[in-house]
């Protein structure tokens, strides 16, 4: 048994994504620029996972990191993934100590499984209880769970008598995949699991929706701006927008200073409706 954790707290709202990061020799110092720029700017909260690049992206990420400097590493948020296949108890640690050898990073703030896989549930609890236990990871959650799949992950916890449980589910979770407002959303919201919303600019696709840019232009915003304040719209939902461009960075960075109001909501309601009924997790 565990002592209870303290509740899961991010720096800021909007943190930046890796997934595609750390893939290619050629774009790694384009890339590493951009990270550095972000986290000039005030970026604090940082997305990746072992299969990135395999553990390409969480290696750009780490040197970007040790730049910033290890005395500062209280001021970051760093969430990495488990891959499902590696997620049985003993796999799930060997796994979180190569991606905090990786990023050099210490420990993780928020260690996720990072889809339903092979391994029983209790498993993967084990290798998280053991993981809080040594302080190598803050708080630990789920990724592309549904509703059930949460039931069931409470329940392995209840049954192994844990004092922590799952902090936060990260979803597929943007204007053109609304699935989860139907159910999933209020549920976590009822049970204390933050919502983090992946792939907020629908994979680049909402960036250069003309309709959006129409609406953005309206605001002096950009089409990927509105994307993201619509994703933050919400004071309990984190959004984690990729990009290797220091301009774009900055530009979804300054989506935190746009607030959307009652008419721009019923607008875009219009554009990309809410769902009606239940429908199966949207993943990318
Ligand atoms: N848990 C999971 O299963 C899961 C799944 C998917 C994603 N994620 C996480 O969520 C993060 C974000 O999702 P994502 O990378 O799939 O997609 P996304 O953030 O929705 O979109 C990223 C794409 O949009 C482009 N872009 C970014 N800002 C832009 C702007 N201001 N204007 C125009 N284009 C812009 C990027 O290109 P450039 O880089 O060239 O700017 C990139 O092609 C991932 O990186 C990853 O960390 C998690």
């Amino acid at each position: 048994m565990n002592a209870p954790a303290s509740a899961l707290q991010f720096p800021a709202r909007l943190g930046l994504g890796t997934w595609m990061m750390g893939e290619s020799r050629a774009a790694r110092s384009r890339e590493l620029a951009a990270i550095t720029h972000a986290l000039q700017i005030g970026y604090r909260l940082f997305d990746t996972a072992e299969i990135y690049g395999d553990g390409g992206a969480e290696r750009l990420l780490g040197e970007a990191l040790r730049a910033f400097g290890g005395a500062r590493r209280g001021e970051l948020c760093i969430v990495s993934k488990v891959k499902p296949s590696h997620a049985s108890r003993h796999g799930t640690i060997a796994a979180c100590e190569a991606s905090i050898e990786r990023l050099g990073c210490q420990y993780l703030d928020l260690y996720l499984l990072h889809w339903r896989g092979p391994h029983g549930f209790e498993q993967t609890l084990q290798g998280f209880a053991d993981l809080l236990q040594r302080g190598l990871i803050r708080h630990f959650g789920v990724s592309n769970f549904d509703v059930e799949e949460l039931q069931r992950w409470r329940e392995a916890e209840r049954r192994l008598g844990l004092a922590s449980a799952a902090a936060c589910n990260q979803v597929y979770y943007c204007l053109e995949a609304r699935g989860i407002e139907f159910e999933l959303l209020d549920w976590q919201r009822a049970h204390g699991v933050q919502t983090m919303a992946y792939s907020p600019l629908g994979r680049g696709e909402l960036a250069i929706h003309k309709g959006l840019a129409r609406l953005a232009a309206r605001r002096g915003a950009s089409a990927a701006q509105l994307a993201l304040a619509w994703s933050m719209r919400d004071a309990d939902v984190v959004t984690i927008p990729k990009s290797s461009d220091p301009r774009r960075i900055e530009e979804n960075w300054r989506a935190r200073e746009l607030a959307l109001d009652v008419q721009e909501l019923a607008q875009l309601d219009e554009m990309f409706p809410p769902p009606r009924s239940r429908r199966p997790l949207e993943t990318v």
